[in-house]
């Protein structure tokens, strides 16, 4: 099996999506780390419960020290030896130096249709838009933030009444389908398109 870390931020509702659907014995991956950059992150506690180790690597110690902090990450990475780097809500830009030697093999989820929404606050700039339309896609990194190959998107439909909560949660539904979808595919070596 393909061995996968997973960095995460916050609450782990994606990481959480990942790893059950691991559990199935016919997954060509397993998850070896849950990584989060701070020891409040909600999902360390989750990713515990499904017995994956976690680890906790807080930026805030290095002051902006990018190399520094993504030294630190990488030697947390050493430990375990993945094939694969998912980002699940991993709220930390990574720079090219640490992107660059995962390339071919670190996935990401965006919560837009990608190209459209790079960055923060993709909800509030789709309603404001006028959007009818709005979604998720997983996507290979590339020291470009939120560029690179798409594996997969999930569309949903903008309703009249949305606010960004509303349609953050229709979104969010979505991408606990789609990134499980793309990252079996990936570990198989499969990089067809998912649509849902
Ligand atoms: C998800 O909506 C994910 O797409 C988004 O953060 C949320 C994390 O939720 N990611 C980004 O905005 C990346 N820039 P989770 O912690 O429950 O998976």
């Amino acid at each position: 099996k393909k061995r996968v870390a997973i960095f995460i931020s916050g609450g782990g509702s994606n990481m959480v999506s990942l790893v059950e659907d691991m559990a199935d014995p016919d997954h060509p991956a397993k998850p070896v780390l849950v990584l989060a950059n701070s020891a409040d992150a909600g999902g360390l506690a989750k990713a515990s419960d499904l017995g994956v180790p976690v680890v906790s690597v807080d930026h805030r110690p290095f002051k902006g020290d990018r190399p520094a902090f993504e030294a630190a990450l990488n030697a947390e990475l050493d430990k375990v030896s993945p094939d694969i780097l998912c980002l699940a809500g991993f709220m930390r830009v990574l720079t090219e130096g640490f992107v660059a030697p995962w390339e071919g093999r670190m996935l990401n989820i965006h919560p837009s249709l990608l190209p459209k929404y790079k960055g923060l606050h993709t909800h509030s700039r789709a309603l404001e838009a006028g959007d009818n339309e709005h979604g998720c896609t997983v996507h290979m990194v590339t020291p470009v933030l939120d560029d690179g190959p798409i594996l997969g998107q999930a569309r949903v439909p903008v309703e009249k009444d949305d606010t960004a909560e509303t349609l953050a949660a229709r979104v969010l539904v979505k991408e606990h389908q789609l990134y499980p979808a793309c990252l079996r595919r990936f570990a198989a070596g499969d990089t067809t398109r998912v649509d849902l």
